[in-house]
C-alpha cells in the first residue's frame, strides 16, 4: 500500500524547505506541484502566449513533459530549475494556474506521478482536490511579513535580487488571487492539521510533521 502525504499552503509558509528534508527523511518521493505550475508560465513567457490564448495553452499542454528529480525541475528535457524562481514567473504563474483546463491537466499528471509510490506532495489544492483521500494532511501558515523575510533570504542564497517591500506585495497580492481564485482555491481541507510555523524553527515543524507522519503509520 501506498503512503500519500500532502503538504498544502501558502507561498513561504515554509512547504519547500520542509517537504524537501522530510522527504530525504523518510524515504518519500518529493513531488513540488507549484514547480509544474512554473513551468508551464515560463514556457508560455517563453513563447509569448498570453492568458487569453486557449488554443496554445493547449498545444503547450499537450506537449509539455516534465520530470521532477529531487529539487531539480525539467521541462522537456531542459534544466530550468533557475529560471522558475525568477519573480516574473512566480508573479505570472498564479494567474496560469487560474485557468481551469491547466489545473486539470496537472492533477492528472500529479496523480500519475505518484501512482503506487510513497509520496510527499507540496502545493495548494493536494488534500483538496488531488488527494482528498491523502493519508496524512498537513496545512502549513504563516504571516506575511514573516513569509516575505523568509523569501527575501531564499533568494538572496540564490543570487536573485529582491526587495522586501515589493516581495510582501506580491505575497499578499498572489495569496488574494490563489484563495479567491474560481477553480481549485487554496484552502485548508478540513481534516488537515494546521501548522502555523511563524514562530517555529524549520527543525521544529520538521519534528511536527514526522510525529504526525509516523503515528498515521502505526495505525
Ligand atoms: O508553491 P509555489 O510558490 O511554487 O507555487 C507557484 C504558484 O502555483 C502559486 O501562485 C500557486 C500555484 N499553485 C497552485 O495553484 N496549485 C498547486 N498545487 C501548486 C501551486
Amino acid at each position: 500500500m501506498s503512503l500519500v502525504v500532502a503538504i498544502d499552503g501558502p507561498a513561504g509558509s515554509g512547504k519547500g524547505t520542509v517537504t524537501k528534508i522530510i522527504a530525504n527523511k523518510k524515504n518519500l518521493q518529493y513531488i513540488d506541484t507549484g514547480a509544474m505550475y512554473r513551468c508551464i508560465a515560463l514556457k508560455m513567457l517563453e513563447e509569448n502566449v498570453g492568458l487569453e490564448d486557449t488554443e496554445k495553452i493547449r498545444n503547450i499542454l499537450n506537449d509539455i513533459e516534465i520530470d521532477l528529480e529531487g529539487s531539480n525541475v525539467f521541462l522537456n528535457n531542459r534544466d530550468v530549475t533557475k529560471q522558475i524562481r525568477t519573480v516574473e514567473v512566480s508573479n505570472f504563474t498564479s494567474p496560469v494556474s487560474a485557468i481551469g483546463f491547466v489545473r486539470e491537466k496537472m492533477v492528472e499528471l500529479q496523480r500519475a506521478l505518484a501512482k503506487g509510490k510513497d509520496v510527499i506532495m507540496e502545493g495548494r489544492d493536494i488534500g483538496t482536490i488531488v488527494f482528498p483521500n491523502a493519508d496524512v494532511k498537513i496545512y502549513l501558515d504563516a504571516k506575511p511579513e514573516e513569509r516575505a523575510r523568509r523569501r527575501v533570504e531564499q533568494n538572496e542564497k540564490n543570487g536573485i535580487a529582491s526587495n522586501y517591500e515589493q516581495i510582501l506585495k506580491d505575497i499578499i497580492e498572489r495569496d488574494t488571487r490563489d484563495m479567491t481564485r474560481e477553480n481549485s482555491p487554496l484552502k485548508k481541507a478540513d481534516d488537515a492539521i494546521l501548522v502555523d510555523t511563524t514562530s517555529l524553527t524549520i527543525d521544529e515543524v520538521i519534528d511536527k510533521i514526522i510525529n504526525i507522519i509516523e503515528n498515521k503509520m502505526k495505525e
